[in-house]
């Protein structure tokens, strides 16, 4: 049986926390690692189970990865140097990891057969799939969903591509099919996405030039790459640091802060909105580590008023609309989130799981194809079990919600928490938040 967990009424939260790797340096510092000749020596890597996923199947391709007293090591077999007979590798529940190492057995000459749970196989795969068929990957399988066996090619052809949705996972798998085509692979993108791999590759120096194209960012990657082992530092992730900061928001009298948080402007719109939102939050001593912006943020309650969040700030916080949802639910007057299409694609169908669980929680919602409408300042019922889909994101957002609401509420899976944060609970209770087993 799945095990439950409930949160209610908390506060004042205090104390000084940080939180883990963030999850999508994680991956790549792994996957880059096993590209490069020699060692890479991680330090702070995110020890979920999508990243360790990821960790595992690079490891039935030859590379060496471990676990270290300094964090971890993968011993790397250079650009087209995994081999292998893999068989399956099963990515779990990341995304993340699944469409990343497309692009890589892209350019393998090896079989492999790509699965995952539940959730997984019910995402599309096809947004990655259309380019890297373009560039010469062979895929069986009856849809664009897993299981898919995907056969690679040592001959694989450098393309341009637009990408019609924006999507770092579909940049990244084409950049790094790339590294191993002979000549220039091109993605062309409208609106930015994270760049963790731009930044990543230049690190491990591959030539990579990032240019405007008119309304369009060009990024280029020269193929037949050679990526020399480094040393990687991973800062904490900002999608693990937005539930800590809903907390405090949400709970009257709290004061706390999170130390050493990536702050990325492709990632910062969770932040940049809740300011708009009256909300205080403080960051400081900004520096930079392993190629990346770093600060500390303190966060203090009080109160928060609705605000519009216009489309083109969804890639900036694409997985914080479940937690910004919840923190809507506490502010005053109407809160609307616009260009919220690619949420229906995630872990769940992130809109309709929002929508629900706001909705049992008492909270007056609503939503369309891609926009969501929270009208909040009222008190909060809770008493309320969600359902999280297999969604880690779904689940954390709405333990938040307990937090500040009249009666507990409960979610059904608490196992799925481990996929991104597999310290939300124990870092949330050290800052005083009620959070235990249910038996309800
Ligand atoms: C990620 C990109 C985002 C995000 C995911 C991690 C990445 O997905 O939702 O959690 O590491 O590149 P999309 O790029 O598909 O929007």
């Amino acid at each position: 049986m799945l095990q439950k967990l409930s949160s209610s009424k908390s506060g004042p939260l205090r104390g000084v926390s940080r939180v883990p790797g963030d999850k999508s340096i994680s991956h790549r510092a792994l996957i880059f690692g096993a590209l490069a000749t020699g060692r890479t020596h991680i330090k702070g890597l995110l020890e979920a189970e999508d990243v360790l996923a990821t960790g595992k199947a690079l490891g039935q391709l030859g590379a060496g990865v471990e676990r270290t007293p300094g964090g971890w090591c993968v011993t790397g077999r250079g650009v087209g140097g995994l081999t292998g007979a893999p068989g399956k590798l099963d990515f779990g529940n990341s995304g993340t990891g699944a469409r990343l190492m497309m692009g890589v057995i892209a350019g393998l000459d090896i079989a492999t057969v790509f699965t995952g749970d539940q959730s997984l196989s019910s995402r599309p795969m096809g947004r990655v799939l259309l380019p890297l068929k373009r560039m010469g990957l062979e895929v069986g399988g009856d849809d664009d969903t897993l299981p898919l066996t995907l056969t690679g090619t040592t001959d694989l052809l450098p393309i341009e591509y637009e990408l019609p949705v924006p999507s770092a996972q579909v940049k990244s798998a084409i950049l790094l099919a790339g590294l191993h085509a002979p000549g220039k692979t091109t993605v062309f993108e409208r609106a930015a996405t994270r760049d963790h791999t731009e930044r990543m590759m230049r690190h491990f120096g591959a030539e990579i030039t990032v240019r405007p194209d008119g309304a369009r960012t060009a990024i280029t990657v020269t193929g037949d790459a050679e990526l020399a082992g480094q040393h990687v530092t991973v800062p904490g992730d900002p999608s693990s640091a937005a539930f800590l900061t809903a907390a405090a928001l949400v709970t009257q009298g709290s004061q706390i802060t999170i130390e050493g948080v990536l702050v990325n402007p492709a990632r910062t719109g969770f932040y940049d909105t809740l300011k708009e939102m009256g909300a205080k939050l403080d960051f400081s001593n900004p520096r930079e580590e392993g190629g990346e912006p770093v600060a500390d943020i303190a966060v203090a309650s009080g109160p928060l008023r609705g605000v519009l969040v216009p489309a083109d700030r969804a890639p900036s916080m694409i997985d914080e609309y479940p937690v910004l949802a919840v923190v809507a639910a506490y502010a005053k007057g109407e809160t609307r989130m616009e260009g919220l299409g690619e949420l229906r694609v995630k872990e769940s169908d992130r809109l309709a799981s929002t929508l629900a669980g706001l909705t049992a929680c008492g909270v007056d919602a609503q939503a369309g194809g891609d926009w969501l409408v929270v009208r909040g300042g009222e008190p909060i019922a809770g008493a309320a079990q969600i359902e999280t889909h297999m969604d880690h994101r779904i689940a954390m957002a709405f333990l938040v919600m307990g937090l500040g609401a009249q009666a507990p509420v409960v979610i059904d899976n608490a196992g799925i928490i481990a996929t991104s944060f597999p310290e939300f609970s124990e870092i949330m209770r050290g800052l005083g938040a009620q959070i235990e087993t249910s038996k309800a």
